[in-house]
Formats: structure tokens, C-alpha cells, sequence
């Protein structure tokens, strides 16, 4: 384990981004990571659900501001490497987009790196988000990223792993700052509104012993992580309900009391 970046690589501590790739159905997990997911899959099945539709949110953001003529994309807390990645959503629609992914994880990385290692238009960056300034300067987003031009910068299931302490808020401030008028943010995160506390408690409790502790929050919060932005048709809103595509997808709202994935494309003016 690098100094600089804080995932523990012991296949024995449950790992975010190794629990995500098991709950979506990937191979690229080991059994603390199943027995994790497992058990919060047990205490909230609907889990399972909002990680499959922020996976179809996140294909139809980038598919829209593609083609809306977004030609740059900077993927922060991408994840492994799984079907229908934003570099090839991008590239079906713009062939020359470019995508720089970006996780803290040194495993993430390693597997898109050995995938994308030909491809001149995208590139994986290692950064933590907590730090946009050494992301905003790393050698991959200066290769490829313009920032003097619109860009979309994406932040999908990643800040309920930056807790209230490290001012999410001040992250994404930070981003702004650099993104040029045109650009747009989309983001995903869970929502535990109408919630039970303690169904709450125990879920996150699980992430406790993981590589990143988890804080779920309010609709209000969420919604407060685009100040500055104008959110794009429908707002901030079930993943599933983003802008449904023609074919047919789990569009059916979790029932009431369950935790809920919800996400935003906003754009700055
Ligand atoms: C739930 S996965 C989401 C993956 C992908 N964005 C998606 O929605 O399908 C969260 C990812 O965020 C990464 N992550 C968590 N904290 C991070 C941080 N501080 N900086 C960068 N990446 C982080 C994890 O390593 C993991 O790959």
C-alpha cells in the first residue's frame, strides 16, 4: 500500500469498489467482499436494484451529453472496470471523446490501466477525491482534459464514501472552480429519507471495517452538492426515473421505507 493512497489492498478487508463489482454481478471480488455484500444485501435487498439503475443512469447521462456535443469526461471514483464503461458510451456516440478515469484504488486502477492501456483517448488516473487539487493536476487529466472547454465531470455512487468531515461540498466547489461555463456535473447518491434510523445504522456499520466508512444522506443534501449548477430535466430523482430509455428497465420505485439511489445532471452556466 502506497502512503499516498488510503486502500487497504488485503483481499481480507471488504473493499467499496470490490462489493459494488459483486453486487452488479463481477468477478472481481473476494470473500470478505461477498460476505459484506451479502449481509447488507440481506439487510436492504433494494441495494442490489439501485446499483443496477445508477449503472443504466450513468450510461444515459453520458450517452445524453455526448450527444448534446460533450466531448470530455472525467470519471472520479470510476470503479472496476464493468460492461459498458463510459469510454464506450462516449465513444458510440463521439468517437473522439476523451475519458479520464480517476479512483483512489490502486486495484481499480491497475485493471483499467491493463484494458485501456492502447487506447489514446482515455486514460486512469490514481487520485482521491478528497484532494481535487492533485486530481485537477495529474499528469493523465492534463494529457487529455481542456479544461478551458466544457466538460463533464462525473461523480456517480462516490461521495456517500467522503464523510461531512471532508466537505464534499468544498470537493465539488473545487471542481467548479476549474470547469469552464457549458460544463456539466452528474452524481449519484444514496438517499435514506423515509428510512429507518437503525436499518441506517446497521447498513453503514457494515462499511466500518471496509476500505471507506459510508454516510447516506438526505434528499436536501444531495441536492445542496449542485449549488451553482442549473439541474437539467428532471432534477435530482430515482436513478431509475432519470430520463427512462425506450427499452424497458426497473422503473418500479422502491417501496416506502427503503433506501434509495438518487442522482442529477446539472450544468454550469
Ligand atoms: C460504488 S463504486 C462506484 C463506481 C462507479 N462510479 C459507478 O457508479 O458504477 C465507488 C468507487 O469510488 C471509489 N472511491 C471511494 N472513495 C474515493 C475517494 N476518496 N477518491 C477516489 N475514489 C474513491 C471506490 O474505490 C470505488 O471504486
Amino acid at each position: 500500500m502506497g502512503v499516498d493512497f488510503g486502500v487497504d489492498l488485503n483481499p481480507e478487508v471488504p473493499n467499496a469498489a470490490r462489493i459494488y463489482d459483486y453486487i452488479l454481478g463481477g468477478k472481481n471480488n473476494y470473500a470478505a467482499d461477498r460476505a459484506t455484500a451479502d449481509k447488507l444485501l440481506s439487510l436492504m435487498p433494494e441495494v442490489k436494484a439501485g446499483a443496477l439503475a445508477n449503472r443504466v443512469f450513468l450510461r444515459r447521462a453520458v450517452r445524453e451529453l455526448a450527444a448534446a456535443g460533450v466531448d470530455q469526461f472525467l470519471d472520479i471514483g470510476s470503479g472496476l472496470p464493468t460492461q459498458e464503461n463510459v469510454h464506450e458510451v462516449a465513444h458510440s456516440v463521439n468517437p473522439d471523446a476523451r475519458v479520464v478515469y480517476v479512483d483512489y484504488d490502486q486495484l481499480v486502477v491497475a485493471h483499467g490501466r491493463a484494458l485501456l492501456e492502447d487506447d489514446p483517448r482515455v486514460r486512469f488516473a490514481i487520485g482521491d477525491v478528497r484532494r481535487p487539487a492533485e486530481i485537477l493536476g495529474a499528469p493523465e487529466v492534463a494529457e487529455l482534459i481542456d479544461f478551458s472547454r466544457p466538460v463533464a465531470v462525473l461523480m456517480i455512487a462516490l461521495l456517500h464514501f467522503v464523510t461531512d468531515d471532508e466537505d464534499p461540498a468544498g470537493i465539488i466547489a473545487a471542481f467548479r472552480e476549474r470547469m469552464a461555463p457549458g460544463s456539466h456535473l452528474a452524481l449519484t447518491h444514496v438517499c435514506h429519507d423515509g428510512v429507518d434510523p437503525e436499518l441506517i445504522r446497521r447498513g453503514t456499520a457494515l462499511y466500518d471495517r471496509a476500505s471507506a466508512p459510508f454516510t447516506s444522506r438526505s434528499e436536501a443534501q444531495i441536492a445542496f452538492f449542485f449549488d451553482g449548477f442549473e439541474l437539467l430535466e428532471p432534477g435530482l430523482v430515482e436513478v431509475s426515473r432519470w430520463r427512462p430509455p425506450l427499452t424497458a428497465v426497473d422503473d418500479a420505485p422502491p417501496p416506502a421505507g427503503k433506501a434509495r439511489m438518487i442522482g442529477g445532471v446539472a450544468r454550469l452556466p
